[in-house]
């Protein structure tokens, strides 16, 4: 079992106009991608209608969305979620995404690559530990954390070019192998005996 790679979902949690996020989730997405041991995929949110209506019959928007991720989050071995701060928390379509599902976060690690203005996104992954550890999700100890990292410091993202530099690619890297620790423990024990919360 633990020669299977490890599904990792990378997690975009922007969806305002003008948005960066796209920036930092593609170069995530590439750090992973290079480790022969994870199959990365990317769940760009601004791709889905999602709302936070929370509800048994969705709109039919809603119900196309969920159809595509839910899918995905319940056969993933780990999540890493790449959030932008906004007034000192991660934004409310992440939480809706976040609050559309319970078990399929469960018994799985979560890593977290923030961006923002001088904080670099560090309060928004902050708030989110509090928020995985409701879901009986593990967030892992590293983070990856972009600062002064927004359309107005760097312009449209399309135009970013290289994302990170070597001290990002090493955060990275050290968030990937605490992340591949737990998803393959934690797979194992998911496997053992199904998670009673
Ligand atoms: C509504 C809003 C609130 C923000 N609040 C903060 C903040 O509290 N701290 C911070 O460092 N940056 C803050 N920012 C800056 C964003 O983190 C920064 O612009 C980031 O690049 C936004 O990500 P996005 O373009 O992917 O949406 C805020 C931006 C917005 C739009």
């Amino acid at each position: 079992m633990t020669d299977q790679p490890i599904r990792v979902e990378v997690l975009s949690g922007s969806v305002r106009e003008g948005r960066v996020g796209p920036a930092v989730a593609s170069w995530f997405l590439e750090q992973a991608r290079a480790l022969p041991e994870f199959d990365a995929g990317l769940i760009d949110l601004g791709d889905y209608e999602l709302s936070d209506r929370l509800s048994a019959n969705p709109p039919a928007a809603t119900g196309a969305a969920l159809a595509e991720i839910t899918p995905r989050l319940g056969a993933a071995d780990a999540f890493v979620v790449v959030t932008p701060e906004y007034n000192h928390s991660f934004p409310a379509s992440l939480k809706t995404a976040i609050d559309w599902h319970h078990a399929e976060w469960q018994g799985k690690p979560v890593g977290l690559v923030s961006y923002g203005g001088v904080s670099g996104g560090l309060r928004a992954a902050e708030h989110l530990r509090q928020v995985f550890a409701e879901l009986n999700a593990t967030t892992v100890r590293n983070t990856v954390s972009f600062h002064r990292f927004s359309a107005k410091d760097h312009g449209p993202w399309d135009d970013f070019g290289d994302v990170g530099d070597q001290d990002a690619a090493t955060a990275a890297r050290a968030l990937l192998d605490q992340l591949g620790w737990w998803a393959l423990a934690l797979r194992e024990a998911r496997a053992a005996r199904p998670y009673r919360a």
